[in-house]
């Protein structure tokens, strides 16, 4: 395909089971490569998990179980948790797959050949929770490493490095010039200042075996896994097909390899993505052309506090999809955040805004028209002569919203998006109220006027239909279903007044949103 646009998320790490932060992760950019696919553009998504590394191990080590075992298990969580989700990701990465780790060693050849690693040994402190060296820069005003690097030990060893400080220059360059993307352009900044300590050093990518057996063994040093970082990185092109085996079912590397986003959350934004990861393709040939854009979204809290596994409030998605429906926790993660920033996530806010927009609002709207449909024009949508004010009002609300949705949707403002979706549908429950229909029923000399209200209810609602399309893929097939539409049938260009036609046939209502009691 010409114009394919891949997006990738983070890999979870596979060293516990999923929170509300992966599901809303993967919620935002499934419903990004919906919308792309809605805009008739090819689509790759690619997800997965992150499966090597000192954590695994160790936490394989506590359940006595191999680290095999272990991710295995845990995978299971994160491949279930896609599927309750309804996300259509393409692709599903891995790391413990040969065809990444092949893929890996092939890459640390390469630049072993180009002269861009080499090995040298180092004394220092090191933390294990955070699974990294620490420099002087990591001390706070005490001079101490704080409590959030866990234990810290020194230790002396051998490493291989990678000639990170080779590409600095290069790399400041390439966010000044917006060649390497970042979204929202406020995190620029932090990004500039990170390059700092770039500049003057470099990448350790190995672990020796004795301390970190779980991890792919670079291929010019048996006694060296890689960094668990360096490998994990390399799944958005190792997954696309970068440097595939002959006769491998990976996608064709430089057709996926054009327009490509990757969603991440901000703590992984500097140094691995907006540092390393650039850096590792500049080094491996990738141009200014060939560097992906990041979109970096915010953190969620649980009920007002950060959420943590030894104040045990971590929120398993699964709970509010089993309680409250898929729709709801969808509807709900796109429209209580603003991309890049952080949010909260309330069971009652969700009840709340699920009851307002959804069921009460777009749910009315759609349940009324119908039943008024069904009762007075034979459940045909009836285009007559009609026309006032308040239609016009109401056409020229719809006209906008063809526009500002497009635009919203492109710069990833999600919830802007659905703020404009909702707020015509509060003016086409106000143009109800304002006609009041279930009267005009009462008198035959009102029927052409009857009808052209109807009709301006159920045109809202089959684009709402479309729109939501992305957001709530389930309901909105519902809706669409109900209208005798087909979501394949219309992309995002062609929403305009008109999807409904004189005579178009019309179900009786079956409602698509019940109300949440708490
Ligand atoms: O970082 N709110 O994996 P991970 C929103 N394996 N997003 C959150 C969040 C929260 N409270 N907590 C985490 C890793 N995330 C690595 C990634 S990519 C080559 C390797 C986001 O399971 C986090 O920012 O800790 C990241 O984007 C994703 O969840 C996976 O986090
Ligand atoms: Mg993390």
């Amino acid at each position: 395909m010409e114009d394919t646009f891949f997006i990738t998320t983070a890999i979870d790490y596979a060293n516990g089971a999923p929170h509300i932060g992966h599901a809303y992760e993967k919620v935002l950019a499934d419903v990004i490569a919906r919308y792309k696919r809605f805009s008739g553009k090819g689509v790759y998504f690619l997800t997965g998990v992150d499966q090597y590394g000192q954590k695994v191990q160790q936490s394989a080590e506590k359940e006595g179980i191999h680290p095999a075992t272990f991710v295995k298990k845990n995978t299971k969580k994160f491949s279930n948790l896609c599927e309750k989700l309804g996300i259509s990701n393409d692709g599903w990465a891995e790391t413990t797959n040969d065809l990444h780790k092949s893929c890996v060693q092939s890459i640390l050849s390469d630049l072993e050949k180009k002269g861009q690693l080499y090995k040298k040994a180092y004394k220092g402190f090191y933390s294990v929770r955070q699974e990294q060296f620490l420099t002087d820069k990591e001390r706070n005003d005490k001079g101490e490493f704080g409590p959030e690097w866990g234990e810290v030990v020194e230790i002396e060893e051998e490493n291989w490095y990678f000639k990170l400080s080779e590409h600095a220059e290069w790399l400041r360059q390439a966010v000044e010039s917006d060649a390497l993307g970042i979204i929202p352009s406020f995190r620029k900044s932090e990004v500039i200042n990170a390059i700092e300590r770039a500049s003057d050093t470099d990448l350790c990518i190995s672990r020796p075996k004795e301390r970190l057996k779980w991890g792919i063994e670079l291929p010019f040093d048996p006694d060296f896994v890689t960094y668990v970082w360096f490998d994990a990185l390399i799944n958005y092109i190792s997954f696309a097909g970068y440097n595939k085996e002959a006769g491998s079912d990976l996608p064709e590397f430089k057709e996926l390899w054009k327009d490509v986003v990757h969603v991440i959350g901000k703590d992984i934004m500097v140094p691995p993505h907006a540092i390393y990861w650039p850096c590792m393709l500049h080094a491996m040939g990738f141009t200014d052309e060939e560097m992906p854009t990041l979109l970096v979204h915010g953190f969620w809290t649980a009920e007002g506090e950060k959420m943590s596994k030894s104040i045990g409030n971590v929120i398993d998605p699964m709970a509010p999809v089993e309680e409250f429906g898929v729709d709801a926790l969808r509807y709900f993660l796109a429209r209580n955040i603003v991309t890049g920033k952080d949010s909260d996530y309330s069971r009652a806010r969700l009840a709340v805004i699920f009851n307002d927009e959804l069921a009460n609002n777009l749910g009315n709207l759609l349940n009324r028209s119908l039943k008024m449909t069904k009762q007075n024009t034979e459940g045909k949508v009836k285009v007559t002569n009609y026309e006032d004010e308040s239609c016009l009002e109401l056409r020229g609300s719809l006209k906008k919203v063809n526009v500002e949705y497009r635009e919203k949707m492109e710069a990833y403002d999600l919830a802007g998006a659905l703020e404009l979706v909702n707020n015509h549908i509060t003016l086409c429950n106000q143009f109800a109220e304002k006609h009041k229909p279930w009267e005009l029923a009462k008198d035959e000399t009102q029927s052409e006027r009857l009808a052209m209200i109807l009709y301006h209810m159920i045109e809202s609602c089959a684009h709402a239909a479309y729109y939501l399309s992305p957001f709530i893929p389930e309901s909105s097939l519902k809706i669409l279903s109900q209208l005798n539409l087909k979501l394949e049938d219309k992309s995002v260009s062609e929403m305009k007044w008109g999807i409904l036609t004189d005579g178009q046939e019309v179900s009786k209502p079956k409602p698509v949103f019940p109300r949440i009691s708490l």
